[in-house]
C-alpha cells in the first residue's frame, strides 16, 4: 500500500508541478477575460447590486444549462433557503434529503423550520438513492386526508426532496422525480457541485421545480461567492428575483416593500467574474474529463480503487474520488498525502452524526456509513495546460 501512497504523490505533482508547497485539492483558474470584466465594472462605477453583469449572468447560465430562467443570489446556500420557501415548506415540515452532502443542504433547510430527514445514497452515485427513498416512504410513511405524505413515527408532513449530485456526480434524478410525483413531494435539486454534469444528456438541475447552483471559490467556476436558482416556472422566477432582492416594489425612486424579503443578491463584481468563467466552463469540464481518465488509469495499476461516474451520465468531476479499503487505510492515505504536500479530504461527517441534527429520522444509511469510511477526495483543479500557458502569453 505504501507504494501505491509513494506513487499518487509523485503522479499529482507531475499534474500540477506549479504548487511548489501544498497541492490544493480545487484551485480556481482566471485566464479569460477575468480582468477585462472586473475593471469595466470598476470604470463604470457598478459594483454592487446594481449593473449589467448580473443580468448577463443569469441569462449564460439559463443558456448554458437550459432552464428557462435563472435568478443569480449571493451564495448557494441562500439559493437553497428561498427555494425552499418559495417551494411552500412550513416550520415543522420534513424535507428527504442524504446524509452525504454539505451541511448548507441541512441548514438551508432549518433556515425554514423544517427538518432533514436523511435517506441513504447509492454506492454507484452517492446520491440519494431512489430504492431507498421508496422502500422508506413505503413502509414509514401513510398519505393524508389532505393528499399529503406524512411520517407515520413524527406525524410530520413530508413535503419535498432534496437530492444532491455528489462532488459532480449525477444522482438518478428521473427515478427520484418519479417517485416525487407518486407521493406529493416537490423536487428541489442541490446542484451546487454539479455545474456541467449531465444525466441522460439533459443538465442536473433541469428535472426539480427549483435547483440551486453554487460559485464559491472551490467550485468547477467561481464568483468569489455566489449562488443561482434555476427554474422552469416564470411566475417563480419572479418570485425569487423579489425576495432575493429585499421584495422591494419596482419604482425609479420610492422605496416600498410588499413583503419581509432577504438581501440575497449577487453583486456585479461577482456576477462579472461569473460572465467570464462561465465562457470556460465546456473547457473547465474538457480539462477535468481528461484529467479524470488520467487517474483511471492511474489507479488500474494500484490497489485503490478510483470512482468512475455512474451510467449514463457525464460527470464535470468537480471533485475526483478514491474509495481505499476500510477506515483505517483511509486514515493511514489522508495522513500519508496531506504530510506529503498533496492536499486530500474525506467526506463531509455524515449530517445525521451532527449535534444538530442527530435526532432527526433517516432510513438505513448503510451505503453512507460504507462510503464515509473509505472515500477521499484528491486533487481536482483544471490542470494548467499548453492551452492555458499559450493563452497567457
Ligand atoms: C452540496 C452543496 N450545497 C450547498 C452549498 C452551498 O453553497 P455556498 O457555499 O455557495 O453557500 C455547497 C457549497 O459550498 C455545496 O457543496
Amino acid at each position: 500500500m505504501q507504494k501505491s501512497f509513494n506513487q499518487f504523490i509523485e503522479f499529482v505533482k507531475g499534474i500540477y508541478p506549479e504548487y511548489p508547497d501544498i497541492i490544493p485539492l480545487h484551485d480556481p483558474r482566471f485566464i479569460g477575460n477575468e480582468e477585462k470584466y472586473l475593471l469595466d465594472c470598476l470604470k463604470s462605477n457598478f459594483v454592487s447590486s446594481v449593473g449589467e453583469y448580473v443580468g448577463k449572468f443569469e441569462k449564460l447560465c439559463a443558456e448554458y444549462t437550459g432552464s428557462n430562467y435563472a435568478v443569480a443570489s449571493v451564495n448557494g446556500t441562500a439559493a437553497l433557503h428561498i427555494s425552499l420557501l418559495l417551494a411552500g415548506v412550513k416550520p415543522g415540515d420534513e424535507i428527504l434529503t442524504q446524509p452525504v452532502t454539505f451541511i448548507a443542504t441541512a441548514n438551508a433547510i432549518s433556515y425554514t423550520g423544517a427538518l432533514p430527514t436523511f435517506i441513504d445514497v447509492d454506492m454507484d452515485t452517492m446520491g440519494l438513492s431512489p430504492g431507498k427513498l421508496r422502500d422508506f416512504l413505503s413502509s414509514n410513511t401513510f398519505k393524508g386526508k389532505d393528499n399529503f405524505t406524512y411520517n407515520k413515527k413524527t406525524k410530520r408532513r413530508i413535503f419535498a426532496c432534496l437530492p444532491m449530485h455528489s462532488f459532480g456526480f449525477p444522482c438518478k434524478i428521473d427515478e427520484i422525480l418519479k417517485i416525487c410525483n407518486e407521493h406529493n413531494l416537490v423536487l428541489i435539486e442541490d446542484a451546487a457541485e454539479s455545474l456541467g454534469s449531465l444525466y441522460h444528456e439533459k443538465h442536473t438541475g433541469l428535472y426539480g421545480k427549483f435547483s440551486t447552483l453554487s460559485f464559491n471559490g472551490n467550485k468547477i467556476i467561481t464568483t468569489g461567492g455566489g449562488g443561482m436558482i434555476l427554474t422552469s416556472d416564470e411566475y417563480l422566477a419572479k418570485k425569487a428575483k423579489h425576495l432575493t432582492t429585499q421584495a422591494k416594489v419596482p419604482h425609479p425612486w420610492e422605496y416600498s416593500h410588499d413583503e419581509i424579503g432577504y438581501n440575497y443578491r449577487l453583486i456585479n463584481l461577482s456576477a462579472a467574474l461569473g460572465c467570464a468563467q462561465i465562457e470556460q466552463l465546456e473547457h473547465f469540464v474538457h480539462e477535468k474529463r481528461i484529467l479524470s481518465a488520467n487517474y483511471k488509469t492511474f489507479f488500474q495499476q494500484t490497489d485503490i480503487q478510483y470512482f468512475e461516474e455512474p451510467a449514463n451520465s457525464r460527470s464535470n468531476y468537480w471533485l475526483n474520488a478514491v474509495i481505499l479499503k476500510d477506515r483505517k487505510e483511509r486514515d493511514d492515505f489522508l495522513k500519508f498525502t496531506n504530510e506529503h504536500g498533496v492536499m486530500t479530504r474525506p467526506i463531509w461527517e455524515l449530517l445525521n452524526k451532527l449535534p444538530m441534527f442527530n435526532t432527526c429520522d433517516c432510513s438505513d444509511l448503510t451505503n453512507a456509513n460504507w462510503l464515509a469510511d473509505r472515500v477521499v477526495n484528491i486533487p481536482s483543479s483544471v490542470p494548467i495546460t499548453d492551452y492555458y500557458k499559450n493563452k497567457n502569453k
